[in-house]
């Protein structure tokens, strides 16, 4: 069976990592995926006017899967103006209402820390929140200003993330950490706090710890073995997973998937990692979290054998050391390697 693929390569270094994953495809299972390139950027703002079409949303339903490289340029067109023009409303279209990110280091990485032997899974939720896009400016440039930026939390989105979460605490050690700033927050964080105790009578194997976002963060640094699955908002769940991927190495390595679990959409997969503008032009880009994200993806299209397989291959080339010195591989040699790996 083949899967057709919305490829979204965006801009800077999306391109060059997009491409990279899809080379490792092709080599992996020739013609399984069937890819047809979008080329919504800023680039494309700049010409049209729009990140993408007016159709853009309808046109992606048809696919099985996203994949995605990077958007934003914020010389060229405001950050603000063009993930709120692609990226933040096909996860609220498509109800991607889960964002997994893995954090682990893989073989031949040394992160900042110097310690192994970390395994987390951070589920971020990804369509309400911090995210909600409600609020609004008044008496603009003027000493009177107020800017008023609304987080939405509703039960429905509340409790769905939380039951994903917990469903994942079951696939692996049973133990969630529930992340709020419910000593400062004294509403939306409060109820978050009251959902995640309702869903604990349900899940009476799952042992639930509360953290506040701020300890969690160094909790992350500094016994990062004591976590596994986190649970956590739009934005808290953001910042998290840099920290992740910071300690996983960087954010070469931080892959992620936007999931709508429950199928009606199609979902999309991308690095944590943005398009790298400090970086962009020197091909040093690291294509190694975007091949992760195709593994993500593979396994989401139940092409489990092939992700498995592709995943070993990325494992083997970090052993050897391809990609693990920021900075000093190109992204041709690490997928030239990774390529290499798949035909032992
Ligand atoms: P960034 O993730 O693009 O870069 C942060 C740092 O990490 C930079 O020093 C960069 O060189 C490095 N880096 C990132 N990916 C790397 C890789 N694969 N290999 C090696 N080094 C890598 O974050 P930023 O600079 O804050 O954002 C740049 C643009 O990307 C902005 O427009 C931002 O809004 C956007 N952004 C988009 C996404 C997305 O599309 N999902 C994610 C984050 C940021
Ligand atoms: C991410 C990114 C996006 C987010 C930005 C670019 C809007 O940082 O995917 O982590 O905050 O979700
Ligand atoms: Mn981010």
């Amino acid at each position: 069976m083949t899967h057709k693929i919305a490829l979204i390569p965006g801009d800077g270094i999306g391109t060059a990592v997009v491409d990279a994953a899809m080379q490792v495809a092709d080599k992996a299972a020739p013609g399984l995926l069937v890819p047809t390139r979008f080329d919504w950027s800023c680039d494309t703002y700049l010409k049209t006017g729009r990140m993408m079409p007016e159709d853009g949303i309808e046109t992606l339903r048809g696919f099985d899967a996203i994949f995605l490289g990077a958007v934003g340029w914020p010389a060229k067109v405001p950050d603000a103006v063009s993930l709120h023009g692609l990226l933040l409303p096909i996860r609220k279209a498509f109800v991607q209402y889960a964002n997994i990110r893995p954090h682990r280091l893989l073989p031949g990485v040394q992160g900042p820390l110097r310690k192994e032997g970390f395994d987390i899974l951070c589920i971020r939720e990804n369509t309400e929140g911090e995210y909600s896009g409600a609020g609004g400016r008044v008496h603009q440039g003027t000493a009177n200003e107020v800017a008023v930026e609304t987080a939405i939390f509703t039960r429905a989105g509340v409790e769905r993330i939380l039951r994903f979460g917990f469903e994942q605490a079951m696939r692996r050690s049973k133990r969630l950490a529930s992340v709020t700033k419910s000593n400062a927050q004294k509403y939306s964080m409060v109820f978050w706090d009251e959902v995640t105790d309702q869903l604990a009578a349900e899940y009476l194997e799952v042992q639930v710890s509360h953290y506040h976002v701020d300890a969690i963060a160094a909790r992350m640094v500094m016994a990062p073995e004591t976590l596994d699955v986190i649970v956590a908002s739009n934005l808290f769940g953001d910042i998290l997973t840099d920290l992740g991927a910071a300690i996983q190495g960087g954010l070469g390595f931080a892959a992620s998937a936007n999931i709508d679990p429950t199928r009606a959409n199609p979902s999309m997969f991308e690095p944590v990692h943005g398009s790298a503008p400090d970086i962009a032009h020197l091909g040093i880009a690291n294509p190694i979290a975007a091949i992760w994200s195709l593994c993500m993806m593979l396994d989401h299209l139940n092409e489990s054998a092939i992700a498995a397989r592709i995943m070993r291959a990325l494992e083997a080339t970090t052993a050897q050391g391809f990609g693990t010195v920021p900075g000093r591989d190109k992204t041709e040699t690490i997928t030239a390697a990774i390529l290499g790996a798949l035909e032992d």
